[in-house]
Parts: C-alpha cells; sequence; structure tokens
C-alpha cells in the first residue's frame, strides 16, 4: 500500500510581516518548505502534493517538478486547502499524511513513525499532538475521560478553562485515503474566521470511525513557525542541533551560540571555526582548515588546511593550503590555487587563480584566468567592463605585476612578463617581456616653490 503527502504551502503568511509567502521564508539560507520536502523524500512517503497559493511561483521554483502541486486560489483556510487536492488524490488508495508546510525542523523519523503507529493500530485518523509549556497560538487537544481524543479548539476559540490544556495539535494527521474526500467535504465554515479549519475532521470522524491521537515527547521537531519571533526560535534550535553534531564530529567551534552552519554543509573532521561565521549552502570543508572569525562561506569548497580570515566567499572553491584574507571577498565561481594568498581587501570574482599565485593587497581580479606563481601588487586591477561589457584577461605563469598596475581588458600576458609599476598594460604582452606603460617622470629643479610656500614665510 502506498503513502502519500499533503503539504499545505498556500498561505501568505500574514503574521509575518513579510512579503515572501511563509512557506519560503528561509531558516539558515534555505526555505522553510524545502527542509519538510527533504524529509519528505528521506521517509516512507512514495508521493507529495503539495498545496500552493499565494505566490505560488515562489514555492514552485523551490520543489520544482519532484512533487505534484495542487492550486488553493483564495486561502480559506487549512480545511479548504485539503479539499483543493482532490483532483489530484481523491481515487487514491493508500495512507495520506498531512502536515503544515511551516514545521521547518520536522524529521523523517517522525514521519515514518506516526504513519507506522496509524498503520499498526489500524486507524482511519491519527492526530500528532505533543506538549507545550507555553501552548499558545496552537489548537489544544480535547480528550474524554478515557484519555480519547474528541476534538481540536484553536487557541482563539478556546476558553479561559481550555488554553490551560498544554497538548497541541502538531498540525500532522495521518488518514486513509479512501476516507479523506468524503470527510473534508463535510467540513462547515468557521463563521467567525470565516475559513474551513482541517481540525474539525476529528470531531466528523469521531462517532463512525477509529480516531486516535499520538502523542511526540520531541516538541521541537514540529513547532509552526508563524512569525519572525518564531523563526528565530525554529533557527536557533536548528543551528544548535547542527554545531552539536559537527562538534562530536571531531570539527572544533569557537564559541558555537555565534556560529551558524547551513543543513547541507559538509564538515571534515579537524576544522577549527571561529566566532561570528556562516557557512551556509551547499558548502564542503576539508580536514586542517581554520574558517574565521568574522567570515562567510556560502557553496563553496575549502580543501584542505586553507586559511579563511575575516572574509566572504560565495560559490567559489579554494584549493589546499591556501590563505583568505583579511578582507577578502571571492565571488561567482572564484578558483583560487594551492598555496596560493588572496589577502587583504582584495576581491576575485569570476576568476581561476593557478597554484603558488599571490596578490595579498587591495586589488580585483574580474574574468581573468591566472597561471602559476604570479605576484599580483598592491593595486592591481583587471578592468574587466567597459561601460556595456565583460572581457577577459588571461596572465601566465611566474608573472610580476607591480603596484597599481591597470590590466585593460581583452588583454592576454605571457609567461614570465614583469610588468613595472603603475602601468596602464592595453597590448597584448609577450612571453618573456618588461612591460612599462606609464609617463616619463620629469623633474623640474627647483620649480617647487611655484606652488608650495614654506610655511615660515606665511
Ligand atoms: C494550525 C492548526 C492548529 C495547529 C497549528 C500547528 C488549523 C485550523 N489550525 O494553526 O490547530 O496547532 O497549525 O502549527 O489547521 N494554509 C494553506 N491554505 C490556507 C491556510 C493555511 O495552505 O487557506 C497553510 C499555510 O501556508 C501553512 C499551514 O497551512 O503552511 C498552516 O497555516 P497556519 O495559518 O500557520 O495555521 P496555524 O494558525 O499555525
Ligand atoms: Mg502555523
Amino acid at each position: 500500500m502506498k503513502n502519500y503527502a499533503i503539504v499545505l504551502a498556500a498561505g501568505k503568511g500574514t503574521r509575518m510581516k513579510t512579503e515572501l509567502p511563509k512557506c519560503a521564508f528561509p531558516i539558515l539560507k534555505k526555505p522553510m518548505i524545502q527542509y519538510i520536502h527533504e524529509n519528505i523524500l528521506k521517509s516512507m512517503v512514495d508521493e507529495t502534493t503539495v498545496v500552493v497559493g499565494y505566490q505560488k511561483e515562489i514555492i514552485m521554483g523551490i520543489l520544482g517538478d519532484s512533487v505534484d502541486y495542487a492550486i488553493q486560489s483564495t486561502q480559506k483556510g487549512t480545511g479548504h486547502a485539503v479539499m483543493v487536492t482532490k483532483d489530484i488524490m481523491a481515487k487514491k488508495t493508500g495512507t495520506t499524511i498531512i502536515m503544515l508546510g511551516d514545521m521547518p525542523l520536522i524529521d523523517y523519523k517522525v514521519i515514518n513513525k506516526v504513519i507506522k503507529y496509524h498503520r499498526d493500530k489500524d486507524n482511519d485518523l491519527t492526530v500528532l499532538t505533543t506538549k507545550y509549556q507555553q501552548p499558545k497560538g496552537y489548537g489544544r487537544i480535547i480528550r474524554n475521560e478515557y484519555g480519547n481524543i474528541e476534538a481540536i479548539v484553536e487557541h482563539n476559540e478556546c476558553t479561559n478553562d481550555l488554553k490551560r490544556i498544554n497538548e497541541v495539535n502538531t498540525g500532522i494527521y495521518v488518514v486513509n485515503n479512501e476516507l479523506l474526500y468524503k470527510i473534508v467535504d463535510k467540513i462547515k465554515l468557521n463563521e467567525r474566521k470565516q475559513e474551513y479549519y482541517l481540525t474539525d475532521i476529528v470531531e466528523i470522524m469521531k462517532p463512525n470511525y477509529r480516531v486516535d491521537a499520538f502523542e511526540l515527547w520531541d516538541n521541537e521537531k514540529v513547532m509552526g513557525v508563524n512569525d519572525l519571533y518564531s523563526a528565530s526560535v525554529a533557527e536557533k534550535y536548528l543551528r544548535n542541533e547542527i554545531n552539536k553534531s559537527h562538534m562530536l564530529n571531531g570539527v572544533s567551534i569557537v564559541t558555537p551560540e555565534t556560529v551558524t552552519i547551513g543543513e547541507n554543509v559538509i564538515i571534515e573532521g579537524n576544522v577549527t571555526i571561529y566566532p561570528n561565521t556562516y557557512i551556509t549552502g551547499e558548502s564542503i570543508i576539508k580536514s586542517g582548515s581554520k574558517i574565521g572569525p568574522n567570515s562567510e562561506i556560502h557553496t563553496s569548497v575549502i580543501h584542505n588546511n586553507v586559511r579563511v580570515k575575516h572574509s566572504l566567499i560565495f560559490d567559489s572553491e579554494v584549493k589546499s593550503d591556501t590563505v583568505v584574507g583579511p578582507f577578502a571577498h571571492l565571488r561567482n565561481g572564484a578558483v583560487i590555487g594551492e598555496n596560493a594568498r588572496i589577502g587583504n581587501f582584495v576581491e576575485v570574482k569570476n576568476s581561476i587563480i593557478g597554484d603558488g599565485t599571490k596578490s595579498a593587497h587591495l586589488a580585483y581580479i574580474g574574468d581573468t584566468e591566472t597561471g602559476k606563481n604570479v605576484n599580483f601588487g598592491c593595486g592591481s586591477i583587471t578592468v574587466n567592463y567597459d561601460g556595456l561589457n565583460k572581457h577577459r584577461t588571461k596572465i601566465g605563469d611566474d608573472v610580476f605585476i607591480g603596484c597599481n598596475t591597470n590590466l585593460i581588458a581583452p588583454v592576454e600576458v605571457g609567461s614570465r612578463v614583469f610588468i613595472a609599476a603603475g602601468s596602464t598594460v592595453t597590448k597584448n604582452v609577450p612571453e618573456g617581456a618588461f612591460t612599462i606603460a606609464r609617463n616619463r617622470q620629469i623633474n623640474k629643479e627647483d620649480y617647487a616653490k611655484n606652488f608650495i610656500t614654506p610655511k615660515d614665510d606665511k
């Protein structure tokens, strides 16, 4: 028998007070919905339908064609969101898990556990519940004198007595798919909110079907993110969990509460991460490297024994034994070779830098291919943009580029070239050449007095 998932992600997330649809909001730079999707993929679920509506293109852009989509053009509540999956889902036989798109901490093990529980108990509906010390905002679980679930009452509709109940609805339900659409059709409009509440299925099914509640002890895993504060709580929890697992794998993290590592980052043992450092996206950090403090690395590969200090590295690669920073910026596919040096206030964009090449201070290297053991003097610039188009610079091996050199692209500099400081190079330089491209100096003797009056004469 097949397992299906329905994920509700059509809402705007009014309480977030942000423009993005809530389920696309990033937690550790990854959209919430992606956490849910990745865990569904790891779980025993076979097929997934995501309900989209508000700014649906954004959610669909994140998930692509790996799931089916049901469109909820106007958001009339969680019950209505399930109704719109009818065309796609109603004819299927199997078990369906319904999940909300605002629970980024969900774990595939929880998904499997509740589906198995539902099957083992031969239930028609299983509601996943948990307990919070401060359950404000969640629907409360009402149980009868035998401890069986009777109903779910939304926070705003609870009397003061009901508000004291700390067992809540997580928003995860497992239901026999054949029954689901018969039941959701019976949900009545909640007049006060003008919404169809999915939570009503408990009371609708209770008289005729096996309805059960399964309580999860691990309450963090199912927290709902409804506003920017709860987004920060989710992020803090995830940050701690991720950092802990890296530390247990032999990654040394100094002041871990200031270090943020994304879920998909791979870090080998014997790496040290210093304070105020972010490593996110699909980044890989290899053994022996030391990263930070105050650095940001996104979707980049850092090879062995690299030192990165106070620097930004985006979509780039740094090979072994290289030093980056302080205050360097690598971006758009910069590839830095082994044993190289990209130092103070140097920006490298979309460029390949050979092994042993050094640019220690104040340089811009863009759209460039540079060979081995090149020295970029302080203030070297590859002038890649003419106001309309970008052009490439090519530099051979063992080239010495004097301070304050402009290489006006497109231009090629052969190997073993020496360029004198202050040159503006506009023509290709052949291998082995010495190039000087600046005005000759003129010294006019005894002439400075025309410009400077010594202070004592004022
Ligand atoms: C919901 C539950 C509440 C539960 C809590 C758990 C209802 C009525 N309430 O409340 O019992 O304790 O989750 O976190 O179900 N959505 C749609 N279409 C809609 C409305 C919502 O797709 O018309 C989606 C949203 O995008 C969101 C999810 O459903 O991902 C939940 O909606 P939200 O407004 O966050 O519900 P809660 O108030 O948190
Ligand atoms: Mg919610």
